[in-house]
């Protein structure tokens, strides 16, 4: 690989990555989630770390540490982790390099959260109204002066991995979709089967740790700014 200023690869490279579920709030004690526990994620923020890149990783509430040498910012629902990537993006005058979108975000809200715990009533349970929520990946990738260099996205599948991966990469209009099959043991666990698909073509990766997802991503994307 060919070497940044201080001999990394992504040395002198900006990235901003994403992480871990979403929580959209019912009222002040509850809310919806997910079973992401932000693992690969986290790894990918510390692979790309380790290469050299300034990393932001937006994270949404997991129980990790912030890898070594990366910025932290927490958020809990969509929307606020839509606002606090597009400030880590207009953050300086020149685009990020990297951006990678690996958060489980939500893709409802609660339409009118309630102010008060809501209480139990004789009349039954409450009906909650969803709403969607904005689609982050594909605003990042939306053509414009701070569109990162190079945006990928993640895609959660339980069927036809490949025909909803290659669907979701010209949908969100991203460069990379790394696929993801979530049939099998994957939320919580510390092992990843992935394919990755760019717009020439699919790489299937053996299942390995998330680690080893992450490092082998970030060695892509280092490959990738070589070229
Ligand atoms: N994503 C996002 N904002 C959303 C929903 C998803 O940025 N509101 C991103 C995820 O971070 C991931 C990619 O889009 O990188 C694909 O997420 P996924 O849930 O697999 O796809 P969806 O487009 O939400 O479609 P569906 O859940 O219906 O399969
Ligand atoms: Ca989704």
């Amino acid at each position: 690989l060919l070497a940044g200023p201080d001999g990394r690869p992504l040395a002198g490279r900006k990235a901003v990555v994403t992480a871990g579920p979403t929580f959209e709030p019912i009222d002040p004690v509850r809310g919806l989630t997910n079973r992401s526990s932000g693992k690969q994620g986290y790894a990918v923020a510390a692979a790309l770390a380790d290469l050299g890149a300034e990393v932001t990783l937006i994270s949404g509430p997991v129980a990790l540490d912030a890898p070594v040498g990366v910025t932290r910012v927490w958020v809990e629902a969509a929307t606020e982790m839509k606002a606090a990537v597009e400030a880590a993006l207009n953050a300086s005058d020149r685009p990020a390099d990297i951006a990678v979108m690996s958060a489980a975000v939500a893709d409802w809200r609660i339409d009118g959260v309630s102010t008060g715990k809501i209480k139990k009533k004789p009349g039954g349970p409450p009906s909650l109204a969803l709403i969607e929520n904005p689609d982050i990946l594909a605003g990042v990738s939306a053509p414009g002066p701070k569109r990162p260099k190079l945006v990928v996205g993640f895609a959660a599948e339980t069927s036809d991995l490949e025909a909803n991966a290659r669907a979701k990469l010209s949908k969100k209009g991203c460069d990379w979709i790394v696929g993801n099959d979530v049939s099998g043991e994957v939320f919580g666990s510390d092992g990843n089967a992935v394919t990755l698909f760019t717009r020439d073509g699919a790489e299937p990766w053996p299942r390995q740790s998330k680690t080893e997802v992450a490092r082998k991503l970030a060695l892509r994307i280092a490959d990738h700014f070589k070229a």
